[in-house]
């Protein structure tokens, strides 16, 4: 893999911290994208800290995009979520709408206005969650997390369609059960290993498996030594839905994220 121009989207603070600093220390470009910068995404030194980047609001998305000039990137890599616990009996709908702007809404108006900044074979990345499947839930809670990930999976589904002709490739990404704020630090796994299998799996993937859903599993894929992205991943395509429990047995995952 040569020196690739990246965005990650969401970079201040756990997965998409992780991702940045990983990034970086394979010395790659990267422009981390965030509502405000954290001192440890300062102290990481990415090409390029750019702020004031809501992912509800595409007008000042806009605005902060146009410090990148002439840059189109290789990768984007949309990180930014939001969970709320709400549960049926607890159901409250503002919170429901505000999952679903940021988690459903906010990584199309993402993409959208970072298409002038993207070429033909640039690989885009977002990251969902398995929360999202309708087949897999079998306790409920966390119910507008988990409508707003069911939503994100169809709509990046249908936007990579929309985005092959141009040479786009779209993946959808689950990460497993990682360690941040959004778990309140519970966990299989550190961002930082999810973060390189993270980047084995997009530079593996090309536009043949755009529109995928990708799975990473239990702890099969920590430590360096991975021998292949086959090794770290469910590729569920083409098996009649996104989601599928039969793709997901024996594959040691344990995490309910
Ligand atoms: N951790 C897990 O086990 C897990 C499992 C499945 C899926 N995921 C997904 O992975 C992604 C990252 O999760 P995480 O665990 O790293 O969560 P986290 O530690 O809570 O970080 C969330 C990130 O999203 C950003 N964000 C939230 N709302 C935003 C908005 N309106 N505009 C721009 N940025 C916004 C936050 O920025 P601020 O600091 O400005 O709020 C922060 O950088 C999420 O999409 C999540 O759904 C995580």
């Amino acid at each position: 893999m040569g020196v690739l121009k990246i965005g990650v989207v969401g970079s201040n603070r756990g997965i998409g911290l992780s991702l940045v600093w990983q990034l970086v220390r394979f010395r790659h470009q990267v422009y981390a994208f965030c509502r405000n910068a954290s001192e440890e995404l300062s102290s990481v030194r990415p090409k390029n800290i750019i702020e004031n980047f809501d992912v509800t609001n595409q007008a000042a998305m806009r605005v902060s995009l146009r410090s990148l000039g002439s840059v189109k990137l290789d990768w984007l890599i949309h990180v930014a979520g939001l969970l709320r616990p709400v549960t049926f009996s607890s159901f409250n709908q503002s919170s429901v709408f505000e999952q679903f702007k940021v988690n459903a809404v906010g990584p199309i108006l993402t993409v959208q206005v970072f298409l002038p900044y993207l070429a033909q074979s640039s690989k885009i990345g977002i990251l969902t969650s398995k929360l999202g499947s309708i087949k897999q839930n079998t306790s409920g809670g966390s119910d507008g997390y988990r409508m707003s990930k069911s939503e994100l999976n169809m709509a990046g589904k249908s936007m990579s369609g929309e985005l092959r002709p141009k040479g786009i490739a779209l993946f959808l990404l689950h990460p497993g059960f990682v360690r941040t704020d959004m778990t309140g630090f519970r966990g299989n796994t550190d961002p930082s290993d999810w973060a390189s299998a993270l980047i084995k799996i997009i530079n593996a993937k090309s536009l043949r498996d755009s529109g995928s859903f990708f799975i990473l599993m239990g702890k099969s894929f920590l430590g360096d030594s991975l021998p292949s992205c086959s090794d770290i991943m469910e590729d569920i395509k083409g098996k009649g839905e996104i989601y599928g429990a039969q793709a997901m047995a024996g594959t040691g995952y344990r995490g309910y994220y």
